[in-house]
């Protein structure tokens, strides 16, 4: 499994940290790794961006980017605004066949949610992981609202052929509420598809050593990491 596709249910869902977390635990076993942030939106040139974030936390990948686009808007539509060509879905899969070539792991994440626009002809990330034939994860919260959306995001992803791989909760909290404690089990039975991790709210916030450390224990075996949702789920389900 060389690629990865990173999308979620919506953006701020912890797609980053996700990302970053999966990068960690495959260095760990002693993989390379490379991260590709399609399209980069709300940052200045100099500012780092997502790719920039996932090498803080998690060491020595490879970060790419096709584009970067200042406002914090859609790719496509930040793209038409600042007067430059947008990414194309066959940009992104050629540049992470690429890095295919040279590394173990291949992380792409996409921008916000499934269907968020890349460029003017409806191109999206998912008309990118369609080309690579990659499997596709989705991130989403861990709260009330997250079995809807992230229902729609799988069955989006099975209409189209695509293989979605699994779900991560982006940020599992501290003192979770009944709802998170409940989509626990809801979770993988509307999608169809397993829970293959949990990523602690805070994480983002650790030092990068004990990230790097702890990272494994987030992510299932899938995920070549330790966590174990059935023991996750004895000990946070109602
Ligand atoms: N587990 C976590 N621990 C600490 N902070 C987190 C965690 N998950 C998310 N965050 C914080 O929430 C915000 C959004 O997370 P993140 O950047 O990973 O989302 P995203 O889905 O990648 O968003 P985007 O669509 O902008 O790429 C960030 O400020 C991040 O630091
Ligand atoms: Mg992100």
């Amino acid at each position: 499994m060389p690629v990865m596709v990173i999308t979620g249910t919506g953006t701020e869902v912890g797609k980053t940290v996700v990302t970053a977390a999966l990068a960690a635990t495959a260095l760990a076993a002693g993989r390379s790794v490379a991260v590709l942030k399609a399209a980069q939106t709300g940052v200045r040139p100099e500012e780092p961006g997502d790719a920039a974030e996932v090498a803080r936390l998690a060491g020595a990948v490879t970060t790419d980017e096709l584009a970067r686009y200042p406002e914090p808007l859609a790719p496509s539509t930040a793209a038409r605004r600042a007067g430059r060509a947008p990414v194309r879905p066959h940009e992104v899969a050629e540049r992470a066949a690429k890095l295919a070539t040279e590394h173990d792991l291949v992380l792409v994440e996409g921008a916000g949610g499934l269907l968020v626009r890349f460029d003017a002809a409806g191109g999206t990330l998912a008309d990118a992981a369609a080309l690579l034939a990659a499997p596709v994860l989705v991130v989403a919260s861990a709260g009330l609202g997250t079995l809807n959306v992230t229902e729609l995001t799988v069955r989006e992803l099975r209409g189209r052929g695509l293989d979605p791989a699994g779900v991560v909760i982006g940020s599992w909290p501290d003192g979770p509420d009944l709802a998170s404690r409940c989509n626990l089990l809801d979770l993988p039975d509307v999608t169809g598809v397993p829970l293959l991790g949990a990523v602690p709210a805070g994480a983002g916030a650790l030092a990068p050593a004990r990230f790097r450390g702890s990272a494994p224990h987030w992510l299932a075996p899938r995920l070549e990491g330790s966590w174990d949702a059935e023991s996750f789920r004895t000990r946070e389900a109602p």
